[in-house]
Formats: structure tokens, C-alpha cells, sequence
């Protein structure tokens, strides 16, 4: 079993280092990262960070950046998982003021991947917030993409072509299509079975769909804001190796244990292929709302299973 190294070396599988991302940079070789997966802190207060001004922000997030670049392989690619920041209860979003940062070094953005989840705060004055984004960029435009390992169900399989020369064959991919750039992935809340003491954990199977498409075995992937390990153990999982720096010790320990699990075959996670939990289809009880008595509610129009097309 390989063990867990607390500094960079290039022969080895698996670090976690203990301290600021910038003195881990520092230890890696230049164009050596197939891929840099992260989501850093959001400026919102939360137990790990303290409230900046957005410049003051913005300015550590660039020189975290600019040395992630240094490191990233000609190849290699940069996702940076993001949300929002508020201020005096005005919505900034983060992945639009950190979008010139990596233009300015030229990187070449290859999707802004949409991440849909259905849990969170229930707002009251303005509408619930349902999504996050995650910024893809290459350095180059010879970049690893493999399409293949992460192509899901197709919806109609059985479509052919109806003309042309190929009319008659089916016309999808057996193998499966492409997810697209909106993704839906739970969220890991109290009831994930993900969850660790971290406040801000991203879902195992989200990284593993960027490690499976954008690194090949025995890559580096690198996660500057490692948190509780999620992007490590996604590295793992797939046999590449795997690199992040923490600054808090409680999470370097949460990072140990989940990654020992992985290593021994123990971690729960949620499946990749698993498909989206249906309370209805599951036949929950909580299903049934208590409100509804009538044919008349909006809410049971809004339920009905037996809508025509045209009300669709
Ligand atoms: C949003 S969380 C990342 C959570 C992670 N994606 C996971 O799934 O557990 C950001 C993390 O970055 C850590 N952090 C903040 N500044 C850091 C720095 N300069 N270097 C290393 N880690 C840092 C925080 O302690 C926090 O755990």
C-alpha cells in the first residue's frame, strides 16, 4: 500500500501536505500536473477563512493561480469549482471576477460546467440557489480529454437515422453520450453518505468525471485547498496519483482517514452511475402533501402525473 507523503517528491503517489498551498507549489516541478482540481474558499466567512475585501481576495486567489500554472502540464487542465459571494445581500458571482484571472494567462477556457444539486437554503427574497460552476481551462490546445469513460446513458438508444446513407443504423453511441455541461450531482448535506465534520465538502463522483476525462493512469492530480481529501481520494480511485495541501490540521487528519479507507476499499461513496434519487418513485409517505385536499390546487396541477404533452 503506498504510504502518504507529507512533501512533493515526483516518485512518489500520494501527498497531503500540512500548511499554505503556495510553499506545496513550491515543491513541484514546473509542467509536471495533468490536472488541478479545487474548490478554494469563497470569502464567506466560513470556520477556515477569514472575510477578505473582494480585492484583497481576488489578489491571494491570483497568486495561488498564477503558480497552479507554473506547475500544470502543457497537456494539463485547471478546474476551479466556485459559487458565490454576497455582499450587503448583493450576489457577486465568483467564477465571473476570476475568469480574467486565468484569461490574462492566456489559459484557454473549454467549459463552464454547470453543477445542479437540489439542497440548500430555502431563500425568501429572491430564488433558492441550485447551482455552483466549475471554470475549465487548458494551457494548450493539445490537451487530454477522453470522452469515452464517462459517457452516460443515451435517452433513446433505439433511434436510427431515418435517411442519408446510414438510415436504418442506430444513431447514438453504444458506448453511451456525452454528459454535457450540466451536471447533476447531490450535494454533500448531513444525510450525504459522504459527509465528514468539513462544512464545504464537493461529492466524490463530481471530481472523478474530471480526473476519468482529463488525466490517464498514473497522472498527477493536484488540489491546492484539499480540504477533507475529496479530489485525492478521486485520484485514487482511478490509479493516479494525488496531491493537496491543507492549512488545517483537523481536515489533514479527516484527509488521512478517508484516504486510508480508499486505499484499504472501505470509503463509502455515492456511485458515480447511480441515477438521481426519486422520493416519489421510492414511495415515500413525505411524498404526499398534507395541504392538498381538492382538484383545485396549483401545487396538485403542478403533480399530476397525467398532464397532456400540450401542458407539458
Ligand atoms: C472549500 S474548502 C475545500 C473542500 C474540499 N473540496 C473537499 O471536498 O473537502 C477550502 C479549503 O481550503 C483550505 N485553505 C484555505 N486557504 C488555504 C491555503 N492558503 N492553503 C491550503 N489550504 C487552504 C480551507 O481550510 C478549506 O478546508
Amino acid at each position: 500500500m503506498p504510504d502518504i507523503s507529507k512533501h512533493f517528491e515526483p516518485d512518489k503517489e500520494i501527498v497531503v501536505f500540512h500548511g499554505n498551498c503556495i510553499n506545496l507549489l513550491e515543491q513541484i516541478p514546473g509542467d509536471s500536473i495533468k490536472l488541478i482540481v479545487t474548490s478554494p474558499p469563497y470569502n464567506i466567512g466560513k470556520e477556515y477563512e477569514k472575510r477578505l475585501s473582494i480585492d484583497h481576495y481576488l489578489q491571494d486567489q491570483a497568486l495561488i493561480i498564477e503558480k497552479c500554472i507554473r506547475v500544470l502540464s502543457p497537456q494539463g487542465s485547471i478546474c476551479w469549482q466556485v459559487g458565490n459571494y454576497i455582499e450587503k445581500g448583493s450576489v457577486i458571482p465568483l467564477d465571473a471576477i476570476l475568469y480574467p484571472i486565468f484569461a490574462d494567462h492566456n489559459l484557454i477556457m473549454r467549459n463552464r460546467i454547470i453543477w445542479h444539486y437540489e439542497h440548500g437554503l430555502h431563500c425568501s427574497n429572491r430564488f433558492s440557489g441550485r447551482y455552483e460552476t466549475i471554470l475549465w481551462f487548458t494551457k494548450t490546445n493539445d490537451y487530454t480529454f477522453n470522452l469515452d469513460p464517462i459517457r452516460v446513458p443515451q435517452k433513446y438508444p433505439g433511434k436510427k437515422y431515418f435517411r442519408g446513407k446510414r438510415a436504418g443504423e442506430y444513431s447514438g453511441n453504444p458506448l453511451g453520450k456525452n454528459p454535457g455541461n450540466i451536471w447533476h450531482v447531490p450535494n454533500v448535506k448531513s444525510n450525504h453518505v459522504e459527509k465528514t465534520e468539513h462544512p464545504c465538502q464537493y461529492p466524490v463522483e463530481l471530481i472523478e468525471r474530471l480526473v476519468l476525462s482529463m488525466t490517464n493512469e498514473g497522472d498527477w492530480v493536484l488540489d491546492p485547498f484539499l480540504g477533507a481529501g475529496t479530489s485525492v481520494v478521486a485520484a485514487i480511485r482511478h490509479s493516479r496519483r494525488g496531491a493537496g495541501a491543507e492549512t488545517v490540521k483537523k481536515y489533514i487528519d479527516i484527509s488521512h482517514d478517508r484516504i486510508r479507507q480508499e486505499l484499504n476499499g472501505t470509503l463509502r461513496t455515492r456511485p458515480m452511475t447511480r441515477p438521481q434519487y426519486d422520493p416519489k418513485q421510492s414511495g415515500k409517505k413525505l411524498t404526499t402533501s398534507p395541504w392538498i385536499s381538492g382538484n383545485n390546487s396549483d401545487q396538485l396541477d403542478l403533480l399530476k402525473e397525467n398532464r397532456t404533452t400540450d401542458e407539458k
